[in-house]
């Protein structure tokens, strides 16, 4: 496995979670060739917050699969925590994600027949090398993101923004340094998504969890230290989210993605 930077194993404060090069997805339609994703290149530091907004088929999931190693590139490559993750096998591709990256998704995919302490504990029991006590770890997070009173509850017993917080949890048992998150908010109303947004800013903060995030929803984007637009597959512009009048220039573009049958 490669390392950049020089860092040492565990890292400096300087070095760069991720690290994407001249990253490149075309993928086959037949005899056509799609570019879903054309050179994308940038760099997330340690404890950074990151929006990636754009139109429906912008590329935003091809960007974070290709991120999290769900997905293999046609073009560049993509070092993880100091790994470039371009070169593993599927074997190492997979220690990787499971040790490095927690994943969250617009659906939830909780076991329905477990409860949110069981949900949460099942990634800690599954670990290669446990580093904590699946349950007590279980209940600390779900404590973090306000859901002591729901420790019990099944899936089915909760809200669509608590399920969404057991999720982000759940996603967080192991203790990864980046976690990834493809519309955390698109399936939840104005209120439930200002929560799991905020029980986000307090993670990254609180845990220094270095956190990738797709949205739609610009005021999502505008809560977060970073913003790269993604147009037509590539990096149109990185936004201050601190700017209202850049924000507002991008309304117009993402609104067209704004209807919820474009949204994939
Ligand atoms: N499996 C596939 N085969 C062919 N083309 C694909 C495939 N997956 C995605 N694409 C195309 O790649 C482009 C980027 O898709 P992607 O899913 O990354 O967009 P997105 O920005 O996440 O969109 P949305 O906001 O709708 O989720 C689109 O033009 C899409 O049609
Ligand atoms: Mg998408």
């Amino acid at each position: 496995m490669s390392k950049t930077n020089g860092s040492s194993k565990n890292g400096s404060s300087t070095r760069y979670v991720v690290e994407a090069l001249n990253l490149g997805k075309d993928l086959q339609m037949g005899q056509v060739t799609v570019k879903a994703l054309r050179d994308a290149t940038f760099n997330v530091t340690k404890g950074e917050m990151l929006s990636i907004i754009g139109p429906s088929g912008s590329g935003k999931s091809t960007l974070l699969g290709l991120i999290g190693g769900l997905d293999t590139p046609t073009q560049g490559r993509v070092v993880i925590d100091g790994v470039d993750i371009t070169q593993l096998n599927e074997r190492a591709l997979t220690r990787i994600r499971n040790e490095k990256i927690g994943f969250v998704f617009q659906f939830f995919n909780l076991v329905p027949t477990l409860t949110a302490v069981e949900n949460v504990a099942l990634p800690v029991q599954f670990a290669r090398e446990r580093r904590f006590n699946p349950t007590a770890r279980a209940k600390e997070l779900l404590t973090l993101l306000d859901l002591q009173d729901r420790m019990y509850h099944r899936p089915n017993q909760l809200s669509g923004g608590e399920q969404q917080r057991v999720a982000i949890a759940r996603a967080l048992a192991n203790n990864p340094p980046l976690l990834m998150c493809d519309e955390p908010t698109g399936n939840l109303d104005t209120v439930s998504g200002a929560l799991v947004l905020n029980a986000l800013r307090e993670i990254n903060h609180a845990m220094q969890t270095t956190m990738i995030i797709v949205t739609h929803d610009l005021n999502v984007a505008a809560q977060t230290d970073r913003v790269i637009a993604l147009v037509d597959g590539k990096i149109a512009r990185e936004i201050d989210p601190t700017s209202t009048a850049e924000l507002a220039a991008m309304r117009g573009f993402q609104d067209r993605a704004g209807d919820p049958a474009l949204v994939r």
